[in-house]
């Protein structure tokens, strides 16, 4: 079952204006729960005004650096990202749940790969979690990142960026651009989209010639990237993609019943933490996870908007359609792996496993 454990804050560093790394001091007893691999993510719990608030946040260190630290941006009107840029200190004490997520590949010492990553905003926080393992782990591959920003003052890590680009000067490079300042070479202007991208492969890399691709920002950038790259015949299992959290972590997912599911009703069997317990949900209702949590259920969750992949569960009975899916790979919804945030009965009877997601 995965659970929130109390940690208590390291450290709480300015990065931006608007934006704060907040790093964890993590006691000898937990040291396997919170033991992560490079490009996962914390959800993270706290009460905010009477309210419980849970969001998760990237990793932004690489697992050998022994600093569990995530990147906090100030989103307007957030209620997490506002208290943890303007109120969190060290010595306080958040909940967190493992880390979790599978934006990564595996590196082993002999690879020779060239990896490429597209970033905007705090975007880059994976991946820079991704940039260090790379070069600690893998001395002959490189790295091309493509960041994206409003504005110069808005780049996040700027100093660790060039660090590592004057550290492994001849495997990382790193290309800005702006969209709200207009820099000395166009190209650097504008957006990371798909014109953008076709720009880029006829000057500074060539597509076919990269193995992994790593894409961390909005919507749109995301979906115009895959786009230009899928156009040039990058195949899709070399593209890994991961979006910004974009529920609030209390929205309700609910959805128009259809007609030829009127009077129908679903037996659910939630199994968590070796318990197991059931209810009947009349279908095209509420989520599963939304109508277990309804009835006191204690399930892992963080965005409730298909994005973060915390209420990953597996379906051992029955079936399910999910509404959106933004977290799990192909191979993963093939295996009967579902997000339960997004997933509303099909079948009569639906057994869902969260243990087994484990
Ligand atoms: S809670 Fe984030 S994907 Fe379901």
């Amino acid at each position: 079952m995965a659970k929130f454990y109390p940690l208590k804050v390291k450290e709480v560093r300015k990065e931006t204006a608007d934006c704060r790394s907040v790093s964890f001091d993590i006691p000898e007893e937990l040291s396997k729960e919170f033991k992560f691999t490079q490009g996962q993510y914390l959800t993270l719990r706290t009460e905010i005004d009477g309210e419980e608030v849970r969001r998760s946040y990237s990793l932004c260190t690489s697992p050998l650096d022994g600093d569990l630290r995530v990147a906090i941006k100030e989103v307007p009107g957030g209620l997490f990202s506002t208290f943890a840029n303007r109120e969190l200190k060290a010595g306080d004490v958040l909940e967190a749940m493992p880390p979790m997520g599978n934006f990564f590949s595996e590196l082993k010492p002999e690879n020779e790969k060239n990896y490429v990553a597209f970033a905007a905003g705090s975007g880059i926080t994976p991946i820079i979690s991704i940039l260090k393992t790379v070069m600690e782990i893998e001395p002959k591959s490189t790295f091309t990142l493509f960041y994206g920003n409003k504005y110069a003052s808005s780049v996040i890590f700027k100093e660790e960026i060039e660090g590592l680009k004057n550290s492994f000067f001849q495997r990382v490079r790193v290309f800005h651009f702006f969209s709200r300042e207009i820099p000395d070479i166009d190209l650097f202007h504008g957006r990371l989209d798909k014109g953008k991208c076709e720009a880029l492969f006829k000057g500074i890399i060539d597509p076919r010639n990269i193995d992994e691709y790593f894409l961390c920002g909005p919507e749109e950038m995301i979906f115009s990237v895959k786009e230009a790259l899928e156009e040039v015949g990058v195949e899709s299992k070399k593209v890994h993609f991961e979006l910004f959290t974009t529920g609030n972590g209390k929205k309700k997912k609910v959805r128009v019943q259809r007609e030829e599911n009127k009077d129908k009703v679903c037996e659910v069997f939630i199994k968590d933490g070796g318990n197991s317990f059931g209810f009947n949900l009349p279908f095209d209702t509420e989520s599963i996870l939304d109508a277990a949590l309804a009835r006191g259920a204690d399930l892992p969750f963080a965005c409730k908007g298909g994005v973060c992949c915390t209420c990953k569960a597996k379906i051992t009975e029955g079936e399910v359609e999910m509404e959106v899916n933004y977290a799990l790979e192909p191979e993963e919804v093939e295996a009967g792996y579902v997000l339960a945030c997004q997933a509303f009965p099909k079948s009569p009877k639906v057994v869902i496993d969260f243990d087994e997601a484990l």
